[in-house]
């Protein structure tokens, strides 16, 4: 995908070069015809074959003939980016996803879900080994262990995102494999360590979780992450346009977006990775709260460093080496 990413930029880098230098021959080549046509008509004036009139009309005549001219040579650049633009939205047309949907399994209920020892690698480097981790329904279990060594990982196997290698993952007593996509993401709300945000609202963002959410429901989802008060100073609340505020928002503030997605959401299994890790101790109370609240009939797995968010697991696994303990 970087590579994808940066083969792309390069493209672009060269279609610019071309055009740029497109541009200048254009430019170079009207100049020297204008200046051609200046100096033929002066000449002409001279010897009195026109007046001065005749000089003006035709050098403005031959410059305002130029407009089609230009638009012609223009044509080529402005065509390779559009061939370009219809080229990558072909690619993305064609990607196939790394783990296929799944649809036509009995539905699933949830009821806990498991890691039973699982081994899973990007390629050739291994990030789990024999890894077992319960989660049994409403309970929070906490997972921790240093930077790199795969709680992220481990949560994106629990939605599916790839297949691990060897052992499973079943929720409900069932292999993820076989569960129906839509069942699972039904059941499991996952909050990443970066929320995304699009150029919409915020009131559509926060309805990505929920479409046919009320503005109930999503004011009550903001009060759980602790988000509402700040929406509400915004200038157009709800309605703020998330790209008005550019880079205003602060990683805190996005994080409570993120986390009020997946309040919304309303799934029986939330996945946290980080939730905390952009707080302060006041905004991570209320959500912890929240959290304590929610566990009457929510199972929660909860990726952190901060020891305040762990207080609330009823468990802790520690990854260390592709191991837990
Ligand atoms: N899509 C990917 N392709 C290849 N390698 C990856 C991919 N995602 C993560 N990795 C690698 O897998 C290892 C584990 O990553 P992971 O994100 O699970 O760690 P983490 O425990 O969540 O770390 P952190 O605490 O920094 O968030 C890292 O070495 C990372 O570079
Ligand atoms: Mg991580």
């Amino acid at each position: 995908m970087q590579q994808h990413t940066a083969d792309l930029a390069a493209d672009e880098e060269r279609m610019k070069r071309v055009a740029g230098r497109n541009n200048a021959i254009t430019g170079s080549i009207i100049l020297l015809f204008d200046l051609m046509m200046l100096l033929l008509s002066a000449l002409l004036c001279q010897q009195g074959v026109i007046g001065f009139e005749g000089v003006v009309i035709s050098t403005l005549a031959l410059m305002s003939s130029f407009g089609p001219v230009v638009a012609l040579a223009n044509l080529g650049s402005t065509l390779q980016s559009t061939f370009a633009a219809g080229n990558r939205v072909l690619d993305i047309l064609e990607e196939s996803p790394v783990v296929e949907d799944v649809t036509g399994q009995p539905e699933t209920i949830f009821t806990g879900a498991k890691a039973e020892n699982v081994t899973f690698a990007y390629g050739d480097e291994t990030i789990l080994q024999n890894v077992s981790v319960d989660v049994p329904k409403g309970s929070v279990i906490g997972i921790n262990g240093r930077s790199g060594s795969g709680k992220s990982t481990l949560l994106k196997l629990m939605m599916r995102f790839w297949r691990v290698q060897q052992g499973q993952i079943t929720l409900s007593g069932r292999s993820v494999d076989s569960i129906n996509t839509a069942d699972l993401r039904r059941m499991e709300a996952f909050v990443t360590q970066d929320t995304h945000l699009f150029h919409s609202s915020i009131a559509e963002n926060l309805r990505i979780a929920k479409p046919d959410a009320t503005q109930t429901e999503i004011e009550a989802a903001c009060r759980k992450a602790s988000v509402h008060d700040f929406i509400t100073r915004l200038p157009q609340g709800y309605d703020t346009p998330v790209a008005e505020l550019g880079d205003s928002l602060s990683g805190g503030e996005r994080q409570r977006i993120g986390l009020a997605r997946a309040f919304l959401h309303d799934a029986p299994l939330l996945l946290l990775d980080e939730p905390t890790s952009n707080l302060d101790s006041l905004n991570e109370a209320v959500i912890l709260r929240s959290l304590r609240e929610e566990r009457a009939d929510k199972t929660v797995v909860l990726v952190s460093h901060r020891k305040s968010t762990m207080g609330i697991a009823d468990r802790v696994y520690s990854v260390e080496h592709g191991r837990v303990s």
